[in-house]
C-alpha cells in the first residue's frame, strides 16, 4: 500500500490531494482520501485571464489552509488517519536549525513561510509514504510555490518527494472510473490531452512510454474557448460558458442562415498528414465574423456562433484522433485536460471510436476530474513518478511530458 499527498499549483487553482492505492501492481486500486481545490478564478476573472504574479500571491495564502483542510478530511474517512484529527494532533517542536533550513527553502515565498511555521511545523509527520508535486509545465511563479512548499515538508516530514508532469496527470486522470476506481488499460494507448495551455497528442505505450505524436502549433483548444468567449463578450473561463450557449441549442444543423450569410467556420488542419492542430486562425475568422455582423447582431447571434465554434474545434479534434488511433493500432482512446469537461467533445469522441475502431475502448476522465486537481498528480506519481532528491527539483514551465 502507498499514500501518497499530492500538490498541484501550475495555474490558477491551489489544490493538495492524499490518495492511497492499494492491491495488486498490474490491478491497483485507488482510494481517495481528500482531494481540496481552492480556486482562484474569481480573482483573474476580471481580468480575462490567469495573472501569474496574483496566482503565486494566492498560492502562498491558499497552501496551508488547503493542506490543512486535505488532512482533517483524511482524518475523518479514515480511523487509521487518526493523527489527522488537527483537534488531538500531537505537537512537535523542532529545533532551530531546521526551522532556519525551511526559513531557507520558502525564502521567496515569505508570506507562505510565516504561516508554515505557526501552523504546519507544530504537526508531527502523518502517515503519508510520499510527497507528489506539479513540477511543470504551467505558469513559473506559480510552480515555484507549490515546488518550494513541497520541498519543505518533504524536508520537515522527512518523506520523498516525486516531481509530477502537469500533462501526464491529464492523461492518468482517464484511468479513473467514476465509481471511484481504477481501470485496467490495454496498450498501446493513445491520448488526447486538451487543457488551457496545451493540446497533444500522445501514443502511451506500457511500462509509461510517451510520445507525442502532434500538438498545436499556437493556441490550445482551451486557450481559444477562452479567446472566442471573450470576442463573445462572455465570462471567463470561456469553455464552460461557450459550451452552455451552444448546447441549449438543439437541432443538429450544419450552420445557420443569417439572410444570406451563413455562419461557417473552417476546420484547420483538418487534412494535413500531420497530427498537429492550430486553433489561432479558428479564432481570428470568429473576430472577423463579429466584425462583419456587427456588435448586435453578433450578440443575437451568439448561440448560434459559439455551436459553430464548439463544432469546429470537436470536428479536428476527433478527426484527428481517430486517424492516428486507426494509424497506431490504439487498444484504449484516452481523453483528458479541462476541455475533456465538454460534453459534445466526450460524447463525439466515444460514438466515433465505438463506430470505427471495433476492438478500442475510449474512456474519459469522470466530470469534475477533467479540470486541474492533485489527485491526478497523485495518480500520475503513483504510475510514473520517481524519487529525486528535493534540491534537484526545481520547476520548469515548458516541461515536456
Ligand atoms: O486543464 P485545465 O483545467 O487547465 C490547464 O491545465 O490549462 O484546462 C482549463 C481549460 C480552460 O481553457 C477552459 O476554458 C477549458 O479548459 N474548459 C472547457 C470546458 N470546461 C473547461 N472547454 C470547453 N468546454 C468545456 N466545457
Ligand atoms: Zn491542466
Amino acid at each position: 500500500m502507498k499514500r501518497i499527498l499530492a500538490i498541484e499549483t501550475s495555474c490558477d487553482e491551489t489544490a493538495i490531494a492524499i490518495a492511497e492505492f492499494f492491491g495488486p501492481k498490474r490491478k491497483p486500486q485507488i482510494r481517495v482520501l481528500s482531494n481540496i481545490i481552492s480556486s482562484q478564478v474569481k480573482i483573474h476573472e476580471k481580468f480575462g485571464g490567469v495573472v501569474p504574479n496574483l496566482a503565486k500571491r494566492e498560492h502562498q495564502r491558499s497552501l496551508v489552509p488547503t493542506l490543512l483542510q486535505a488532512l482533517s478530511e483524511a482524518g475523518r474517512k479514515d480511523l487509521r488517519f487518526k493523527i489527522y484529527d488537527l483537534r488531538k494532533t500531537p505537537k512537535q517542536k523542532i529545533p532551530k536549525s531546521k526551522v532556519l533550513n525551511l526559513k531557507s527553502v520558502l525564502a521567496r515565498e515569505p508570506e507562505l513561510f510565516k504561516q508554515f511555521n505557526k501552523r504546519i511545523v507544530p504537526l508531527v509527520s502523518p502517515k503519508i509514504d510520499a510527497i507528489a508535486v506539479t513540477y511543470g509545465p504551467g505558469l513559473a511563479p506559480a510552480l515555484w510555490v507549490g515546488v518550494n512548499f513541497a520541498r519543505a515538508l518533504a524536508y520537515l516530514w522527512g518523506k520523498p518527494l516525486i516531481p509530477v508532469n502537469h500533462m501526464a496527470g491529464h492523461l492518468y486522470s482517464a484511468f479513473l472510473q467514476k465509481s471511484g476506481g481504477l481501470q485496467a488499460i490495454k496498450f498501446p494507448a493513445l491520448a488526447l490531452l486538451v487543457s488551457g495551455g496545451h493540446t497533444e497528442l500522445v501514443l502511451v505505450g506500457g511500462g509509461g512510454k510517451f510520445k507525442i505524436l502532434g500538438e498545436t502549433l499556437d493556441d490550445a483548444a482551451g486557450e481559444a474557448f477562452d479567446k472566442v468567449a471573450r470576442l463573445l463578450g462572455l465570462g471567463y473561463p470561456g469553455g464552460p460558458e461557450i459550451s452552455r450557449l451552444a448546447d441549449r441549442l438543439k437541432s443538429d444543423f450544419d450552420g445557420f442562415e443569417v439572410g444570406l450569410q451563413r455562419i461557417k467556420l473552417p476546420r484547420p488542419m483538418t487534412n494535413s498528414k500531420d497530427y498537429n492542430f492550430s486553433f489561432s486562425g479558428l479564432k481570428t475568422a470568429v473576430f472577423y465574423l463579429v466584425r462583419d455582423l456587427g456588435v448586435k447582431r453578433a450578440k443575437k447571434l451568439r448561440p448560434f456562433i459559439a455551436k459553430e465554434f464548439q463544432d469546429a474545434v470537436v470536428d479536428v479534434l476527433v478527426k484527428k484522433t481517430i486517424r492516428a488511433a486507426k494509424e497506431y493500432k490504439a487498444k484504449t482512446v484516452l481523453l483528458g485536460g479541462g476541455v475533456a469537461a465538454n460534453k459534445l467533445l466526450r460524447r463525439r469522441l466515444i460514438r466515433t471510436v465505438a463506430r470505427e475502431l471495433s476492438n478500442t475502448e475510449c474512456l474519459t476522465v469522470p466530470l469534475g476530474l477533467s479540470g486541474d486537481n492533485a489527485l491526478i498528480i497523485a495518480l500520475a506519481a503513483f504510475f510514473a513518478g520517481k524519487k529525486k532528491a528535493p534540491s534537484k527539483i526545481g520547476a520548469d514551465a515548458n516541461a515536456k511530458l
